[in-house]
């Protein structure tokens, strides 16, 4: 394996990881990923290519070596959230979605949910099959999770339940005339569908990321700091387009690591991160985003 020269040394390097912390950087991220120590990823939120359904500059990766590499830089307990739908090939789904899904699990990985993503509109409007408004959000772990902060925002239906008392194993109610009433929070912990608006507006505010043909929604990425990850916490994603991932990493004083091949991406990453920079920085003073252009010597 080539080294990798890095072209700018003006941002933290970190003790345990020979690449810079906090930063976008530009490559092929099966060439930066080697460069990463083994168990030092908290988290990956990241969404691969779709069977080249969108235009991403023909860019390809291989799925199975990054699932390798993902699995060797993750803790112990570590996270990966990937999302991904398939797209229609001469009248069948691709299946993609699942092949990954196995993939990720041959290498190591639990599947520790199969989640869903759920958009306020579809893409491509189809006529012989239900619009598709759906992605996976697949979460692997690496044994058993180390961190989950389950969100608790979902308005509970009613205000009471009845004593667990009066329902007997096989359903029948035991004390009919038991009719204490327990009062539950108002707000429950969210069920593993997940809704988003999306689309212009909705998606993100920053109007230069809808240069990027397939962004997530920046409340997917916050949402999933926040049940995997706490502060301080190294968030990755290897496939980081317009920088969704690294941007709420930032917002929320995680630190990142941002790899896309496309230079025209990771400059928006970057502008994406200086449009919340000043109003940041008082409170990350360390953080300086830069995008380190890798090269192979
Ligand atoms: C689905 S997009 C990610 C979008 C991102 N989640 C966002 O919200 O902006 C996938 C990205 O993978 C990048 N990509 C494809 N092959 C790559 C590779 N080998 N190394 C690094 N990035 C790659 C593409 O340039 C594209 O931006």
């Amino acid at each position: 394996m080539n080294n990798l020269k890095k072209q700018d040394h003006s941002i933290e390097i970190s003790p345990h990881n020979h690449i810079p912390i906090n930063s976008i950087i530009n490559a092929n991220c099966l060439e930066v990923l080697p460069q990463i120590s083994s168990n030092s990823i908290d988290l990956t939120i990241t969404s691969p290519p779709y069977d080249n359904l969108r235009d991403y500059q023909g860019f390809h990766f291989n799925f199975d070596l990054l699932a390798q590499e993902l699995f060797r830089v993750i803790k112990p307990g570590g996270i990966i959230v990937w999302i991904i739908g398939d797209s229609t090939i001469n009248g069948s789904e691709t299946g993609s979605s699942f092949k990954q899904a196995l993939g990720f699990i041959s290498k190591g990985f639990k599947l520790h949910d199969t989640m869903i993503y759920q958009k306020s509109g579809f893409a491509f409007p189809s006529k012989t099959r239900y619009h598709q408004i759906f992605e996976y959000m697949f979460v692997f772990s690496k044994g058993k999770p180390k961190t989950f902060n389950p969100l608790i925002d979902r308005p509970n239906k009613s205000q009471y339940t009845f004593s667990k008392k009066r329902r007997k194993k096989d359903g029948t109610i035991s004390h009919k005339d038991d009719t204490t009433r327990i009062k539950v929070n108002e707000y429950g912990m969210r069920f593993n569908i997940w809704r988003y608006k999306t689309g212009r507006g909705h998606t993100t505010t920053d109007a230069i990321a809808y240069e990027h043909p397939a962004l997530f929604p920046e409340a997917l990425a916050k949402d999933h700091i926040l049940s995997w990850s706490n502060e301080g916490d190294l968030i990755l994603d290897p496939l980081n387009g317009a920088g969704t991932t690294t941007k709420m990493a930032y917002m929320l004083n995680r630190r990142f690591i941002g790899i896309d091949i496309s230079e025209k991406y990771c400059k928006i990453a970057l502008e994406r991160l200086n449009l919340i920079k000043e109003r940041l920085s008082s409170r990350f003073p360390k953080y300086i985003p830069h995008v380190i252009k890798f090269e192979m010597v």
